[in-house]
């Protein structure tokens, strides 16, 4: 494969979005969802489109996630996606891009082989793996060969990873199940539940993002529900957001148990830097309101947010594409499989 003369482009195919970085920019970001009609069996709408219209189609009409945590589910669902997505950021098609993608720690080999060759059917003349973490750390850190050892965790819509990270190499680190979709359900939950109002996963995502896991005293805020008293009618409830937020935080517990159990398998030499540096967040979930005080209370820890979050990823897939020889080592080992 002539790796050296193909256009380079970068994919962050996650459970929520999808982010192509070509002619060194961000070319494509859009949900990773497709509208199907089952039937058929051919997808009426992917990407932004078919978001804007959750909901508001035929009711046969299938939302698909082709991603979920972090994997491919729908092997044939994802060739379709990655081409158009491959297709609406590249300008000029001579050669087959070779393609450097952002990935959970423990993907498994199977589902690695299934992103690969999903990836070569959808055009790629290649694709070489790099963990989401390690990308975030590249992205952002001056010296990639940097000795000290940082901990990074990486909490998306479906998967969280946690790792430390030296001398560019993962020395410890676990995909951790669960994600800001998590969140969002245990928000629909305690809603229904405790409140008897019931609302739509916009909605339920929205009082996530408004109430998260932070510290309250007695705060309140107003929803409309069914009145169950009166058949038919509507009343406000008051919601307390301190119950809220302690619903939420309990969602976190394997997050908290996964950067303990990770800690404790990390080589004494490193606890220093990364008692010094704290612990460096991205992800678009990593914005959840009081998620670092939470975070930085348990470990006691600092906990610093990568600027754009929900970027750093395929930012860092972008300065491994610009500086490709700096990682050339990097990725010497993965070229049998490319
Ligand atoms: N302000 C916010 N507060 C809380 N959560 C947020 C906020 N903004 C985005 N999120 C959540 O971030 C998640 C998306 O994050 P991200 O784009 O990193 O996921 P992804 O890369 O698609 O998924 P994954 O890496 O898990 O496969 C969604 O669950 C979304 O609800
Ligand atoms: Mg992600």
């Amino acid at each position: 494969m002539a790796v050296g003369l193909a256009p380079r482009m970068g994919l962050d195919m996650g459970t929520s979005k999808t982010v192509v970085w070509a002619g060194k920019r961000v070319a494509y970001n859009e949900p990773t969802l497709l509208a199907v009609n089952p039937q058929r069996n051919r997808a009426l709408y992917w990407g932004k489109a078919a978001a804007e219209r959750t909901g508001k189609m035929k009711q046969d009409t299938e939302m698909l996630r082709p991603v979920r945590r972090g994997a491919i589910a729908d092997y044939a669902a994802t060739v379709f996606y990655l081409k158009k997505a491959l297709a609406a950021a590249q300008r000029f098609r001579v050669l087959k891009p070779v393609l450097v993608a952002g990935v959970p720690i423990q993907l498994s080999s199977v589902e690695a082989r299934a992103l690969c060759d999903a990836a070569r059917e959808a055009g790629a003349g290649g694709i070489f793996l790099v963990p989401s973490t390690l990308a975030a750390l590249w992205g952002c850190l001056e010296d990639p060969e940097d000795p000290t050892g940082s901990l990074v965790v990486d909490m998306g819509a479906g998967v969280t990873d946690v790792s430390v990270i030296a001398s560019n190499q993962l020395i410890v680190g676990r995909t951790i199940p669960i994600g800001g979709d998590d969140i969002t359900l245990l928000a629909e939950r305690v809603m229904e539940v405790s409140y008897g109002v019931r609302m739509g996963r916009i909605e339920a995502a929205a009082v996530k993002m408004d109430v998260g896991v932070g510290y309250y005293q007695d705060e309140m805020f107003e929803k409309r529900r069914n009145d169950p008293d009166h058949k038919g009618g509507f009343n406000n409830v008051r919601i307390s957001k301190r119950q809220v937020a302690e619903f939420l935080l309990q969602g976190l517990e394997p997050l908290f148990s996964g950067i303990i159990n990770t800690l404790e398998e990390t080589p004494p030499e490193l606890f220093e830097d990364i008692f010094r540096k704290g612990l460096i967040l991205s992800g678009g979930s990593s914005l959840l309101p009081g998620l670092r005080r939470r975070l930085q209370d348990r470990l006691n820890l600092n906990v610093t947010r990568l600027p754009e979050p929900s970027l750093s990823v395929i930012q860092g897939v972008g300065r491994i594409i610009t500086r490709f020889g700096q990682f050339r080592e990097y990725f010497d080992e993965q070229m049998a499989m490319a």
